[in-house]
């Protein structure tokens, strides 16, 4: 089909002919100044020339910056969508969208969803890809008003159902609806809407809501259709052939000398904990049931927090004698304060890639921590290492704060080059 707005005079059509040339021949510069004058502003054919133009050439340069003006000369090219053919405006769209994620500006994607909808009102996934932009922009209030439309006009969209699950659970704590939306999503294991994520939260809603039973059961369902690595773990980033089982002995990895080291220091350990108690932060998961659980981060996804190592010198140092902690991509070293009386919800950590060592460090009778079906104690000056993908739930039934150093490594079976790669989480 055609661009609107072809020039009726033969010179400025034969001037499109060769920047479209130059386009071909990757002489961007040149193709952008023939097309960007007066006389072609209404070519619809300029426009897509000047857009692509600069696309490719932010492509090759990878320069954010051109390709912020490839993106404002897409969506100028829009403006005169009601002129554009389907296809081209769905050519348009899609390639403007697509440099929008790229550029990782979510927002921007919005006007152009609006046209796509107001075009194709009767397509469905053009609202459900709206909403999944506001919720990579942090926006759960505008998906959510996006969704609740879909659902008005799509009851029955399991796309649009999971999604709402997702935000009512996640940004507004409605767990009774977020598990109605999520059971309507997923019913018969069917559709567009059977992914691991899905699975996830509509387990831990209703693991939160103490519906253990029906937990359990979407635990065996998302394990079956290969959503989990089992019904108890059910860490969503995995390496799938590495050695899976709850609890670790130490002996069995490479990190004895870690733990060992760990145990010798951690008197100094322990005063180093508590002399930076103003450096903690409140858990803000929403995993604790009751009680105050507080942890200080002194090394997140492998890297310092900064200043953290001079508050806790002797900590750093053990933990910098092992790659594998410091190092550690998928995981933190950090220190964890509990208050008597809390209860910590059985839960997961996002990845099977990380082993967690726990030091004991202070007030830990009657405190327990099951992971999977075996529950443990913490000793002072012992360390304990557990995979914490696996489910786990930590109760503190005794007195004073208790105390843990909490260090990641990665797991044993990683090889080095998996280590380097793997993106951080
Ligand atoms: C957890 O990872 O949930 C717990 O081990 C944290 C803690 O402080 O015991
Ligand atoms: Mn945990």
């Amino acid at each position: 089909s055609e661009w609107p707005g072809e020039p009726s005079d033969l010179y400025w059509r034969s001037q499109l002919d060769t920047a479209e040339e130059e386009l071909r021949q990757g002489a961007w510069s040149a193709c952008v100044s023939r097309v960007s004058v007066v006389s072609l502003e209404g070519s619809g054919r300029a426009r897509w020339l000047k857009a692509r133009a600069l696309d490719s050439s932010a492509e090759a340069a990878r320069d954010n910056r051109m390709l912020s003006k490839a993106i404002t000369a897409y969506l100028d090219l829009l403006k005169m969508n009601e002129k554009l053919s389907d296809e081209k405006l769905l050519e348009v769209a899609r390639r403007t969208i697509d440099r929008i994620n790229f550029r990782g500006v979510y927002l921007n994607a919005e006007p152009v969803y609006r046209l796509l909808i107001r075009r194709f009102p009767d397509d469905v996934h053009y609202r459900n890809n709206l909403t999944v932009s506001f919720l990579m922009a942090n926006r759960a209030d505008l998906a959510d008003e996006v969704l609740r439309e879909t659902l008005r006009l799509w009851p029955n969209d399991r796309v649009a159902l999971a999604h709402h699950g997702f935000v009512l659970k996640n940004h507004y704590n409605k767990l009774e609806e977020a598990v109605q939306a999520l059971k309507k999503a997923l019913e018969g294991d069917a559709g567009q809407a059977n992914e691991p994520r899905f699975y996830y939260h509509l387990g831990d809603a209703l693991l939160l809501l103490g519906r253990f039973d029906e937990a359990e059961e979407i635990h065996k369902r998302g394990a079956e259709l290969g959503h989990f690595l089992s019904p108890s773990q059910r860490s969503l980033y995995n390496v799938p052939r590495l050695r899976s089982k709850p609890w670790w002995r130490v002996e069995d990895t490479p990190y004895e000398k870690l733990a060992k080291a760990l145990e010798a220091s951690w008197r100094e350990i322990l005063k180093e904990g508590e002399a930076a108690k103003t450096l903690y932060e409140k858990e803000k998961e929403g995993l604790k049931e009751r009680g105050e659980w507080s942890q200080m981060d002194i090394m997140v996804r492998g890297r310092e927090i900064p200043g953290r190592c001079a508050r806790a010198p002797v900590t750093c140092s053990v933990v910098k004698t092992e790659a594998a902690a410091s190092s550690c991509k998928r995981g933190q070293v950090k220190f964890s304060m509990m208050a008597a009386g809390t209860h910590v919800r059985p839960h997961v950590g996002p990845t099977n890639c990380r082993l967690r060592m726990h030091l004991g460090l202070s007030n830990t009778k009657n405190t327990y921590i099951r992971v999977d079906k075996e529950i443990r104690q913490w000793q002072l000056g012992k360390t304990l290492l557990f995979d914490d993908s696996f489910e786990h739930e930590v109760w503190h039934n005794g007195t004073g704060t208790r105390l843990v150093l909490i260090v990641d490594v990665w797991h044993p079976d990683l090889t080095s080059a998996e280590k380097r790669q793997l993106p951080p989480i």
